[in-house]
Parts: structure tokens; sequence; C-alpha cells
């Protein structure tokens, strides 16, 4: 969709460019909220209760970004994509493998989860420094407070050397299968 208008001070053309890096962050968000409320469904173990319910506040910190990030979107004179469809069409990863399973090998899984959210992010940031700041500003706060959860997620996954028990892994399920090993 072509952009009539956007805010003062940006190019119509600029702010389709920064539109279309916030749609993927917006198809982003959307995934990661619902994988995040199927690990706080899908996990079993030693320490279920304090992952069950540290996730949902992660939860709904992440609705309130893809929110932010739509209402960013629509500001700038765009027309942001929030079905299921789109998240399917944006994505440029797999649907989240791990079924019910233990709080250690979700964990391993997510770390994987939050290194693409987070990567992409900051690849996003770049890409919005260049166009608008305060696209930029909220993005940095974001991720801020993505890479915040991420260290609790790490938390669980450290030995006493120092090593993450997901760090070999490249894909979710050997980083859940490392957990089982390592940790
Ligand atoms: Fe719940």
């Amino acid at each position: 969709m072509a952009v009539r208008y956007t805010v003062p001070g940006v190019s119509t053309k600029d702010a389709e460019q920064l539109i279309k890096t916030l749609q993927k962050r917006l198809s982003a968000y959307n995934d990661l909220h619902l994988t995040l409320k199927h690990v706080h469904w899908n996990v079993i173990g030693p320490y279920f209760i304090a992952v069950h319910e540290m996730i949902d506040p992660q939860v709904d910190l992440v609705r309130g970004y893809a929110d932010a990030v739509a209402e960013r979107i629509a500001t700038m004179g765009g027309s942001p994509s929030g079905t299921p469809g789109a998240i399917e069409r944006d994505r440029t990863w797999k649907d989240y493998s791990i079924g019910r399973d233990t709080v250690l090998a979700h964990l391993g899984a997510l770390d994987l989860v939050y290194n693409g959210v987070v990567e992409d992010n900051r690849k996003a940031i770049a890409a919005a420094g260049e166009i608008d700041p305060i696209t930029e500003d909220m993005l940095i706060g974001q991720t801020a407070e993505l890479e915040k959860f991420q260290w609790f997620v790490r938390a669980h996954l450290e030995d006493l050397g120092g090593n993450l028990a997901s760090t070999d892994s490249s894909t979710e399920k050997g980083a859940a299968e490392a957990t089982r090993t390592d940790a």
C-alpha cells in the first residue's frame, strides 16, 4: 500500500521502507507472544511453577510491543497486518518445534528463539536509525527488555563454569536435547 502521508520531516518513500521493516517486527512479536504462551502451557517437571509464572508477564510485555509497533506503522501512514496469515507470510523461521517437555528443554529452545528476535531487532534498529530516531528509540527500548528476559532464560541454562547448555545448538530440538546432558 502506498503511503499518502507520514510523520513530519520523513519522506513518504523513507516511511514506506521503514513500515516494511516494522511489519516484520510486528509479525515477529505476534509470533513470539503466542509461542511464549505455548511454552507456558507445555512446561513440565522441576521449576514448573517458577517458569510457568515467569512467562506470563513477558507475554503481556511482547503483546504491548506488538501494539506499539502496529500503532507506529499506522502513525507513519501505513496499514499494520496483524492476522495469523501475516505472521506466516512475514516470518523467516519455522514454527516453534517443542511440545510438552521439561522446563530446561523449553528454555534451551527459547534461548534460540530470542537470539533470532533480538538479532533481527538490532538490524531493524540500524535501519530505523537511518530514517527515524523516534522509531529507533522505540525499538531500542523494546530490545533492552527482550535481552533482559533472555538473561532470565539463560540463567537457568548456565553451569558453574559459565557455559550455556544451548550455546552450540543451531536448532530448537538440538538446544532442548543439550539441556538433558549438560545442565
Ligand atoms: Fe495461564
